[in-house]
């Protein structure tokens, strides 16, 4: 039977179809089709029957409980990007890691690769997009070079794949996926047939070996890790670097882990000299002004197990437009919508006649709900032209009724305020702290009535 040997693949997708089209049917992406050459296997080889003779070898099944092994995880040295993996990385695991061109995965990964270098891990860092000389320079800038870490610049998977069974290293970094090709199959680097065999068969060696596999992933316009999203799926934990348009700082979020929590988060300055830890980010996500200003609050949030505090700004003034402006920075839209018409409809004020802006600082974005507090009385200062006293967090969250719910991790959330200095907090009704003045704010009526008075 003759076999197709040539497919069409969505570079977006990874879906399979039999002719080209100008969108994927599967998810809905334009111009992403392209032709590749099929994945050439053994016939047969996917079992179900289809006329092959070879059997399936039998499973021996075995029970839930017992016999899972607790390796201690292998700690890198930086609490960050320890924490955002959950509390370092597990044995055999698996990790994408993936951002914009030029957000600094090259260089997190060169400090990670020193600090296990030096705690005695042996680690291999291949590199497919920078000669060795340009890494060690990099090292060199980053005080690295002395870390004791196996290097090597290379993007052929046969090699990569005899030299890491040879080895034996403890912790594998490759950089990055997309540049390692395998010349068994006829498909260009880059594209999703060469990019999900190379992961496998890298993702294979890992749990074979038990050791860590560290993938740099690149990341689309529309932030998907380039090509294939079939790479997420292969891998234990998916990891974002991200930066926000000229700032400094940089945000490692964990979106899927196996191992730990997802949506936690590590937080590093980019300087002269490599990335720096910041271990109290709400630093960065306050803006410092002095003198208090009408439209500007502080939520105490919780971004994955870490309490952090942010200012949430808004600019509410008198529109002449049918369907006034609004626009909103680091929050969520549909969100900001409702609790406008919350606050017109149950403490009868007046949005639907002004334009809103609303940011939320240091370009932060929340996605708690438990940040309606504090945006309500953001809103609600900049509507009457009325600073909030200074030194007071906010948060809990709206209901449709107008009544402000509590939230979980109250009492984390509170304990930062402490800690980074302020008095005061606004909050649902029954919370209780005894180091912070606390108002309760049982509905949203409650709170713009507070906020008209002075806060
Ligand atoms: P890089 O790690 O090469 O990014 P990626 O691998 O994600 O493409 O980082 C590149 C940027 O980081 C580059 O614009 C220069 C900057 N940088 C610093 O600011 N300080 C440093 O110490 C280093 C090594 C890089
Ligand atoms: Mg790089």
């Amino acid at each position: 039977m003759p076999r197709n040997s040539e497919t069409y693949i969505c570079q977006s997708c990874g879906a399979v179809s039999a002719k080209w089209t100008g969108r994927c049917e599967a998810c809905g992406e334009w111009n992403t089709i392209e032709l590749e050459a099929a994945e050439a296997g053994p016939p047969g080889s996917l079992g179900g029957g289809g006329g092959a003779k070879a059997k399936g070898k039998r499973l021996d099944f075995t029970s839930l409980a017992g016999g899972a092994e607790q390796t201690p995880r292998i700690l890198t040295g930086n609490a960050e990007f320890d924490r955002a993996c959950g509390g370092g990385l597990a044995h055999g695991s698996a990790l994408l890691i993936g951002g914009d061109p030029g957000v600094g995965k090259s260089t997190l990964l060169l400090q990670i690769a020193a600090g296990l270098a030096r705690g005695g891990s042996s680690v291999a860092y291949i590199s497919g997009e920078e000669a060795t000389a340009q890494i060690r320079l990099r090292a060199t800038r980053l005080k690295a070079q002395d870390a004791p870490v196996s290097l090597a610049s290379a993007t052929a998977l046969r090699d990569i794949m005899a030299t890491l069974k040879a080895a034996k290293p403890d912790v594998v970094i490759i950089d990055s996926i997309q540049t390692m090709w395998s010349d068994a199959l006829p498909a260009a680097p880059g594209t999703v047939t060469q990019v999900r065999a190379c992961a496998h068969e890298l993702v294979r060696f890992a749990k074979q070996s038990g050791a860590v596999l560290l993938l740099v992933g690149h990341v689309t316009k529309d932030g998907q890790i380039a090509g294939p999203r079939v790479v997420e799926h292969l891998v234990d934990a998916v990891m974002y670097f991200e930066s926000e348009q000229g700032r400094d700082f940089r945000i490692l979020r964990a979106v899927k882990n196996r191992f730990g929590p997802a949506q936690e988060i590590g937080v590093f300055e980019m300087t002269s000299a490599g990335l720096r830890e910041v271990a109290n980010p709400s630093e960065l996500f306050l803006s410092g002004a002095d003198a208090p200003a009408s439209g500007a609050a502080v939520f105490a949030g919780i971004e994955g197990t870490r309490p952090v505090l942010v200012e949430i700004q808004a600019l509410v003034s008198p529109s002449t437009l049918a369907a006034p402006r609004r626009a909103v920075v680091g929050w969520d839209g549909a969100r900001l919508s409702m609790l406008l018409a919350v606050l017109d409809a149950r403490a009868g004020l007046d949005f639907g006649r002004h334009d809103v802006f609303l940011n939320v600082a240091g370009g932060l974005r929340i996605g708690e709900p438990a940040a309606d507090l504090a945006a309500a009385a953001a809103l609600c200062s900049s509507l009457f032209d009325a600073p909030l006293a200074p030194g007071r967090v906010a948060f809990g969250e709206v209901a449709l009724s107008g009544a402000v719910r509590p939230v979980n991790q109250s009492e984390a959330r509170l304990k930062e305020a402490v800690k980074l200095g302020f008095s005061g907090a606004l909050t649902p009704s029954g919370a209780k702290h005894a180091g912070l003045a606390l108002t309760e704010a049982a509905t949203l009526a409650d709170l713009a009535a507070w906020v008209r008075a002075g806060g």
